[in-house]
C-alpha cells in the first residue's frame, strides 16, 4: 500500500518557491484540479444544476474547490470559477451548453463595447469573494489558496466570437485591424480585472494566476500590445493598489517567447504548455524564472508506463526550488483519478 497521506511539509511550499525559492519540497497543483473527472464534482454539479449556479453557490463552489485537495496530496487548490464570469459582470450575456462550452452575446462595435460597464464588478462577483471566505479557513496550513482571471486578449476572443471558436479569427482580425472599440475593450478588461483580483485577495487568495490561453494567437508584432501589455498592466494596477501576493502568469504557447514574457511582465512564476521541451526550460527558462507546467494531459489521461516516464523526465531535470509541478493544460474530463495518484506519487519518488 502507498501512504498516501500528505508529506511532511514545513511552510507553504508553492509561496516558498514564489518568493525566495526556499520550499522544502516541489510544489504540485494541476489546473483544472476541481472538475467533471471526479464524481463528487459531478454530484455537486447537478445539485446546482448548471455550471454557472455552481460558480456563484458559494457553498457549493467552496465544496468542489476543496474536493481535490481531500483526495490529493497538493500544494494548492484552486478558487472555482471561471474567466468568463467577467465578462457577465460587464453586462454580457453568459451561458454554458452541455458538451458545447461558453455561449456570450457578442461584442464587435464601439457602441456594444462603451454599453460594457466596468463600475459592478466586484459587487456583481461578490458571491466568488464569498466562496474565498468559506474556502480559506478550511484548507491545511501548507495549501496555498490561488485565485485567477483571464488575461484580457483571451476574454476578449470569447466576447468577440460569442464562445469558443476554432480560429479566433473575427478578434484577431479587429486586433489586427487596429479596431479603436478593440482596444477600448481590453482597456475595460484591464480595469475589471484589476477590481476583481483585488476583491479576491482581499477576501483571502494567497497567490493569483493570470491566464492566457490564446496567447499564441498573436504574432511578434501584436504580442507586446495584446498580450505583454494587459498584463503587466493588471500587476502593476494590483501593485498600486497595495497588493503583494505572488503572481503566475500562464501565456500558453508561447514558445521561446515565454523567455520575452518573464522578462517584460512583473510575474513570480510562468506557466507553460506541454510542447515546451523540457531541456529547452532548463538551459533557457529556469534561472530567470521560476516555471510551472507542463506535463501533457494527455500523458495524464493515458496513465502507464508513458505517464510514469513523462513526470520522471520533468522532475528529473527541472530542480525542486526554480519548478512547480503542474500540467501543460487543464485536467481532461475522461481522466481516471488512479492515475492522477500515480502521478502525485511518482513526483514525490523522483523528488526523493
Ligand atoms: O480547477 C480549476 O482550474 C479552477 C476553475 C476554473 C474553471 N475554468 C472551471 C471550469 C478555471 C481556472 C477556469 C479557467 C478558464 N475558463 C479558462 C482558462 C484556462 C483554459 O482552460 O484554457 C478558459 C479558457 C475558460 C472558459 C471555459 N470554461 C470554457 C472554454 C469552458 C468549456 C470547456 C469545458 O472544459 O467544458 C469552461 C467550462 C468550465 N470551467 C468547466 C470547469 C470545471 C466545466 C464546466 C462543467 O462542469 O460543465
Amino acid at each position: 500500500m502507498i501512504d498516501r497521506s500528505p508529506s511532511v511539509v514545513s511552510g507553504k511550499a508553492l509561496i516558498d518557491i514564489l518568493t525566495d525559492g526556499s520550499n522544502n519540497r516541489r510544489p504540485l497543483w494541476f489546473m483544472r484540479q476541481a472538475g467533471r473527472y471526479l464524481e463528487e464534482y459531478r454530484a455537486v454539479r447537478k445539485k446546482a444544476g448548471s455550471f454557472l449556479d455552481l460558480c456563484y453557490n458559494p457553498e457549493m463552489a467552496a465544496e468542489v474547490t476543496i474536493q481535490p485537495l481531500k483526495r490529493f496530496d497538493l500544494d494548492a487548490a484552486i478558487l472555482f470559477s471561471d474567466i468568463l464570469v467577467i465578462p457577465q459582470a460587464m453586462g454580457c450575456e453568459l451561458g454554458f451548453v452541455e458538451n458545447e462550452g461558453p455561449k456570450l452575446s457578442t461584442v464587435r462595435c464601439m457602441s456594444e463595447v462603451e454599453a460594457l460597464s466596468v463600475e459592478n464588478t466586484v459587487e456583481f462577483l461578490s458571491p466568488v469573494m464569498e466562496t474565498v471566505k468559506l474556502v480559506k479557513p478550511e484548507l491545511a496550513d501548507h495549501v496555498s489558496f490561488i485565485g485567477f482571471c483571464g488575461a484580457p486578449w483571451t476574454v476578449a476572443t470569447y466576447m468577440i466570437q460569442g464562445g469558443t471558436s476554432p480560429d479566433r479569427f473575427l478578434a484577431k482580425k479587429a486586433a489586427f485591424d487596429g479596431e479603436p472599440w478593440f482596444d477600448l475593450l481590453i482597456d475595460k478588461l484591464v480595469i475589471s480585472s484589476i477590481d476583481y483580483l483585488v476583491a479576491q485577495v482581499e477576501a483571502g487568495v494567497e497567490v493569483l494566476q493570470i491566464f492566457d490561453s490564446w496567447a499564441s494567437d498573436l504574432p511578434d508584432l501584436q504580442r507586446e500590445k495584446y498580450c505583454y501589455g494587459p498584463i503587466a498592466r493588471i500587476i502593476e494596477g494590483i501593485r498600486v493598489r497595495g497588493v503583494t501576493v505572488p503572481v503566475i502568469g500562464f501565456a500558453k504557447g508561447l514558445g521561446p517567447a515565454q523567455i520575452d514574457f518573464c522578462e517584460k511582465i512583473p510575474v513570480q512564476a510562468i506557466g507553460v504548455e506541454s510542447s515546451l521541451p523540457i531541456d529547452w526550460i532548463a538551459k533557457e527558462l529556469i534561472e530567470k524564472t521560476v516555471v510551472q507546467g507542463n506535463l501533457d494531459p494527455v500523458l495524464l489521461d493515458a496513465g502507464g508506463n508513458g505517464l510514469r516516464e513523462g513526470v520522471r523526465h520533468i522532475v528529473s531535470k527541472l530542480p525542486k526550488n526554480r519548478h512547480i509541478f503542474n500540467l501543460g493544460h487543464g485536467v481532461r474530463q475522461t481522466t481516471n483519478i488512479d492515475h492522477i495518484y500515480e502521478m502525485i506519487d511518482a513526483v514525490r519518488e523522483f523528488d526523493t
